[in-house]
């Protein structure tokens, strides 16, 4: 900014679009654009088209390229002047200036390995530089993302590229790396200058800046961990839950059941959703839904869940353009969210207002996360609106990943009758005629064999979701820096289809997981980062157990209670989908044909 008291901010630009010419030089040779400039649309029609034009160059060329960063670049606080002169109606001048800084971000991003925003060799700050894709001026390699699959883009693109320790590439002006290697994974996702989140816009708007997945590294983030992993996450409330997700799971076999009797197959999705969602609200809120007699609230819930997961999976271009907003809005996501925060608010602060007029505040195994969360006291006591963020939190990842990551199993083991018949007999030596129970699930290899190469196969999470952000110069062990301010991904899907790691990696194979059949017990919760489909280091998922327990224990008992067996009418598509979770573009069909007289529990 000009950040001298006589010069307030922008004073040159105020003073233009007043009409007044008159120019003060500035005191300080750093220049940011404040950002009324940006927010109000209105400068554009203020001004003729071709100044408009030239005005977004001429940002362009402030914020991009860096013009301003040195002192010898004062010319350019003259530029607004000389806006207000007759010279721009001149042609040749407005056009030989176009001209001129199409020219210059041409040649700044043609030098930049990594695309613009990695210009001034911020690739090659160590030992060994970081090899990078340019994509396209502007906008780096934003269609890469937004086009496909872009956890299978960046992976061809790492190794045609030889790239696959790191990648530097950008999206918009969002200096990006991406690593493609267990070590370099590693190091990212252990080291604490990697522990922050880029947020995106949607994030921010729907609270979520306020929650334990894009709260800033530091107190506050520290606190809502802590609460989270000794109260909902910790083994004994998640064994005290088991009598939750049986119930969940009952009613979502009972619910097969009858779709199976009616339409003589079964769409698995939807059942999934409704045992998650119910699962993860009966935990978090202590409270369950009948679909017959809350149909009301449980729809509101269900489309709030829903329009979040739009918002938050959608590929918004303003989080790394921003002066794009005023033009391409194709989601338009600030105004869906500013509706959505609102009803949000409002269900959960009722949930919260009815356990605070409940009648015991005692905590015991069983209680649920917002009795957990009005028991805090002092300096642990959390503002309402920072409880509304974190209980919603939960909502959402707990309902998506869990549902899916059975989806992409269940999808598996109807592809391949031989891995569900191995399956149904370790689950009838071990469980026989019995329910299953998470003490069995624990006795099960096999099964846990099938989980590990579901995830491996289809990491719900292939960029693991949510980036991290560095917040200082990383020097990593093979010599590359990594710049303070850069996203860094980590291409889980990438690691777990290299064939190198994993051989025949897109063959769906349990016994690579079980030491008796000469394969290796590898543990999925972020110490091996072969396969860590739930991130690694301080920010790895702290639901990993749950959603672990979760999972295993619903697929267990949807094979022991159904053959399970492809849909003429709709054959399994495994066609993937990326949105926030990567999810089967096409839901899972199958027919359910009941197996042993039990009861459905
Ligand atoms: C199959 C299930 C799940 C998968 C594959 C999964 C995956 C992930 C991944 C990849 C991350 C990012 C980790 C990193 O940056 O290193 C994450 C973070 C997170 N997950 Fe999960 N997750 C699952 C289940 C759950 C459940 C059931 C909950 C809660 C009910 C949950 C809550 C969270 C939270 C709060 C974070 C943010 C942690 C932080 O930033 O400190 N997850 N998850």
């Amino acid at each position: 900014m000009l950040s001298c008291k006589a010069h307030p901010p922008s004073i040159s630009l105020v003073y233009r679009l007043h009409g007044n010419p008159s120019i003060e030089p500035p005191c300080s040779p750093i220049y940011t654009p404040p950002s009324h400039i940006f927010s109000s649309p209105s400068i554009i029609f203020s001004f003729g088209y071709a100044e408009s034009i030239f005005f977004l160059f001429y940002f362009y060329a402030v914020m991009e390229l860096g013009l301003v960063s040195k002192d010898t670049n004062w010319w350019v606080f003259t530029l607004p002047a000389f806006l207000g002169s007759g010279n721009l109606l001149d042609g040749y001048v407005l056009g030989s200036l176009l001209i001129a800084f199409a020219c210059a971000s041409l040649f700044a991003w043609g030098f930049a390995v990594g695309g613009i925003a990695w210009k001034n060799r911020r690739n090659e700050r160590g030992r060994v530089s970081i090899p990078g894709a340019r994509g396209l001026p502007i906008f780096g390699s934003l269609l890469t993302l937004t086009r496909g699959l872009a956890h299978r883009s960046l992976a061809s693109m790492a190794v045609s590229r030889g790239a696959t320790q790191l990648m530097a590439f950008s999206l918009g002006s969002t200096p990006v790396v991406v690593a493609s290697d267990p070590h370099t994974a590693r190091e990212i996702l252990a080291s604490p200058h990697f522990a922050d989140r880029p947020i995106k816009q949607s994030a921010k708007s729907l609270m979520f800046s306020r929650a334990i997945g894009f709260a800033p590294n530091g107190a506050h983030w520290r606190l809502l961990r802590r609460i989270a992993s000794s109260h909902l996450f910790a083994p004994k409330r998640i064994a005290a839950h088991e009598a939750g997700r049986q119930l969940d799971c009952a009613a979502m076999l009972c619910s097969i059941a009858d779709e199976q009797a009616l339409h003589g197959a079964v769409c698995l999705r939807k059942h999934l959703q409704a045992a998650a969602l119910n699962n993860i609200m009966g935990s978090v809120f202590g409270k369950r839904y009948d679909p017959t007699h809350d149909s009301n609230e449980l729809n509101e819930l269900r489309a709030m869940v829903k329009e979040g997961f739009e918002l938050l999976g959608a590929f918004n271009w303003s989080d790394y353009l921003p002066w794009l907003s005023y033009f391409y809005d194709p989601f338009r996501i600030n105004e869906r969210c500013s509706k959505l925060v609102p009803r949000v608010r409002k269900l959960v602060r009722g949930i919260i207002q009815e356990h605070r007029l409940g009648e015991s505040s005692r905590l015991s195994d069983n209680s649920d996360f917002v009795d957990v969360l009005l028991s805090l006291d002092g300096e642990e006591k959390l503002h309402e609106d920072d409880m509304v963020a974190v209980l919603w939190e939960m909502i959402f990842r707990g309902t998506d990943t869990t549902a899916l990551l059975t989806e992409w199993v269940m999808a598996e083991l109807v592809l391949h009758p031989e891995v569900q018949t191995k399956l149904q007999t370790e689950l009838d030596m071990m469980v026989m005629n019995k329910s299953v129970t998470d003490a069995d699930v624990a006795k099960l290899p096999y099964l846990q064999a099938v989980v590990k190469e579901a995830l491996r196969v289809h990491p719900p999470g292939p960029l693991l979701s949510w980036a991290r952000l560095s917040t200082s110069d990383v020097q990593l062990s093979n010599g590359m820096l990594v710049p303070t301010n850069t996203t860094a991904m980590v291409n889980m899907w990438a690691i777990t289809h290299d064939p190198k790691i994993w051989p025949n990696p897109s063959e769906f194979n349990p016994e690579r997981f079980l030491e008796s059949a000469g394969g290796a017990d590898v543990d999925v919760r972020g110490s091996d980062l072969r396969l860590a489909p739930f991130g690694a280091g301080r920010r790895v998922c702290p639901g990993k157990n749950l959603g672990l327990v979760t999972v295993s224990l619903w697929v267990a008992k949807l094979v022991h209670h159904f053959r399970w067996i492809q849909d003429v009418a709709h054959p399994v598509d495994l066609t993937e989908v990326l949105k926030l979770s990567c999810e089967m573009k096409s839901p899972l069909h199958a027919v359910a044909v009941r197996r042993n007289g039990s009861a459905l529990e």
